[in-house]
């Protein structure tokens, strides 16, 4: 365990979306002190985020926050085509990561045509595999850790549910899940190779990693070893190109704005995931667990805390209350403490306790290499056109 009095010393790179969330929640860490020492970001707005979320100090420069001795992790809130390098520069520069989904994934090589969306998906799963493999030795080299940013794990709803179906001894036998949006707002999200894919590497992502954990936990708490995932079929479209758009963010390039996942686990449970770009009206994120004597229903965006109906937008153009919305006039079930009720706090506060106790996060490397392994087979199962099944003793 550290010292009870040192606080633990954090550098946020991005300030996008995510970097917010993030910074949001630093504010919110309870029981650990937590000092927010430097905020990176290319934006002119840096100062101003500084400012807003009591940051010591900014830089532009990724370097400048490896040389800074004090700095014990590095929170990465950047486009996943950077993850690889600065996790494992901050690894070798003696500091523990925290990294936003996904792990990593494919970004090109120099021999690949362009756009590379088209390249092999065997390639892309055989050049992840190595780059989750320098990852961890790189992790092992240097004794580091990392806490892996998978909100939904965190949302309080979900945590529930696990507590409950623990107590109750239940075991799963179906799950189903839709992380629908209608695109996203980050410039890269278009590109493969900023972005490692479209909504599968991006949402499908989501309900992917919160399916395994649930199987993980709910086998583990009834004293059976997890035997992992037996088998994965994915349909991926571009369903949007062409189409006439006016309500929809999603302009994708060589990535898929529509897919769907199917998993059986080992012990022949079911999990249905799907997720598009292709959800006009408002985000749609939930997560069902069906057990043999119970029903765990999750969501994670609209609730019923805050009913609203608007005759007009007048006042209220600008004001927020569900994520991706077409517009405030008429009802709304509005998202009220978007950044508990999404696991954005919890996240944080876990990683915090796990510096200052050393000890495991909920979410941690082996889910991100068991989910970053996934779908890259997800992948290839589309291109395939089959259902891929894993050699697992
Ligand atoms: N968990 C979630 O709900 C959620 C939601 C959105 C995004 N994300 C993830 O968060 C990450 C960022 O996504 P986003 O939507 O916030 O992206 P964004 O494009 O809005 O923000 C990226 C940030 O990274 C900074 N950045 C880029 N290159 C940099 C560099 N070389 N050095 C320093 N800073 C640099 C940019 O200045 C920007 O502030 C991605 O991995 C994404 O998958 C997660």
């Amino acid at each position: 365990m550290r010292e009870s009095k040192k606080a633990v010393c954090v550098a946020l790179v991005g300030m996008g979306w995510a970097g917010e969330m993030h910074a949001k929640a630093y504010n919110h860490v309870y029981g650990v002190d937590v000092r927010r020492k430097i905020v990176c970001g290319l934006e002119k707005s840096l100062p101003e985020f500084a400012g807003r979320y009591c940051f010591e100090e900014y830089t532009r420069s990724f370097d400048d926050v490896l040389a800074d001795d004090e700095i014990d992790v590095v929170d990465l809130a950047t486009p996943p085509f950077l993850h690889r390098e600065m996790m494992i520069r901050a690894m070798r520069a003696g500091k523990d990561v925290i990294c936003e989904k996904p792990l990593t994934g494919y970004f090109g090589e120099p021999e690949d045509a362009k756009p590379i969306g088209r390249v092999s998906k065997k390639k892309m799963l055989d050049s992840v595999r190595e780059a989750v493999n320098d990852i961890e030795a790189v992790m092992r080299e240097t004794g580091r850790r990392l806490f892996y940013c998978e909100n939904w794990v965190y949302a309080p709803a979900f945590q529930r549910a696990c507590e409950l179906m623990r107590q109750k001894g239940s075991t799963i036998v179906q799950m189903d899940s839709i992380a629908g949006h209608k695109g996203s707002p980050a410039a890269y999200v278009k590109y493969w190779e900023k972005s490692g894919g479209g909504v599968l590497s991006r949402n499908l992502i989501h309900p992917l990693s919160t399916a395994v954990y649930a199987k993980r936990v709910e086998m583990e708490s009834r004293g059976l070893k997890y035997g992992g995932v037996w088998s994965i079929s994915c349909d991926c479209a571009q369903i949007m190109k062409g189409i006439e758009n006016r309500y929809i963010e999603a302009d994708p390039m060589d990535t898929e704005d529509w897919a769907h996942v199917v998993l059986t686990f080992a012990d022949g449970t079911k999990a249905t995931l799907t997720s598009g770009d292709t959800f006009v009206g408002e985000s749609v994120t939930t997560f069902d667990m069906y057990g043999n004597d119970a029903v765990f229903k999750c969501r994670f965006s609209q609730c019923d805390m805050l009913d609203l109906y608007f005759a007009d937008e007048r006042g209220i153009e600008n004001a927020y209350f569900v994520e991706k919305s077409d517009s405030n006039a008429g009802h709304h079930r509005a998202i009220v403490s978007e950044e508990i009720i999404r696991g954005y706090y919890g996240e944080i506060q876990d990683f915090m306790e796990c510096i200052r106790d050393d000890r495991e996060p909920l979410a941690g490397f082996e889910l991100a290499k068991e989910v970053t392994e996934l779908v890259q087979l997800a992948y290839f199962s589309a291109e395939q056109n089959r259902t891929i099944l894993l050699n697992r003793k």
